[in-house]
């Protein structure tokens, strides 16, 4: 059976990351499929920091398309380098987003969405997926926040 998540709301954002790395290095210690990873991921990221989405969006062709997330429903498609999704595929890079109304071309998934952070997730020198993590509020990502996310996505192996 998985286990809960259990992360200390008195704890640092840095500290909860430190304890929720190896919960989620447990979930998918063991599992190979893709599919069951990406679920897991997301909803550890969700019930542990209760973000308002968090899920990956996969490359397909010239698009993105909608792959495991937790959340309210989502776009099910992007193009390369439209919204935040596609533009960190096209410059392969980490964007943190600290007011969504100010990224010119965001895509509004959910009008709550207010700040977002979006991480590539890149093998054989090719963007493969992106991880986007959504907040209701205002500067809710920062650097702590990129590099352990980033770091989450390296457990991925595709
Ligand atoms: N806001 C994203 C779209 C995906 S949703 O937020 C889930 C973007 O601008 O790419």
């Amino acid at each position: 059976m998985a286990e809960d998540i259990v992360l200390d709301n008195t704890l640092t954002r840095e500290q909860q990351y430190q304890q929720l790395i190896p919960q989620i290095e447990g979930l998918l210690s063991g599992e190979t499929n893709l599919i069951a990873n990406l679920g897991n991921i997301a909803a550890a990221l969700k019930s542990g920091f209760g973000f308002l989405w968090v899920g990956f969006y996969l490359v397909d062709g010239d698009e993105l398309v909608l792959g495991p997330f937790q959340g309210p429903p989502a776009c099910t498609r992007i193009r390369k380098g439209k919204g935040v999704c596609g533009t960190s595929w096209d410059k392969a890079e980490t964007l943190v987003v600290n007011d969504v109304d100010a990224f010119p071309g965001h895509i509004a998934c959910s009008s709550l969405s207010r700040s977002e952070i979006v991480v590539p997730i890149v093998r054989n020198d090719k963007v493969a997926m992106v991880l986007d993590v959504d907040s209701e509020h205002l500067n809710n990502f920062n650097a702590t926040d990129k590099i352990y996310l980033e770091k989450i996505c390296s457990l991925i192996q595709i």
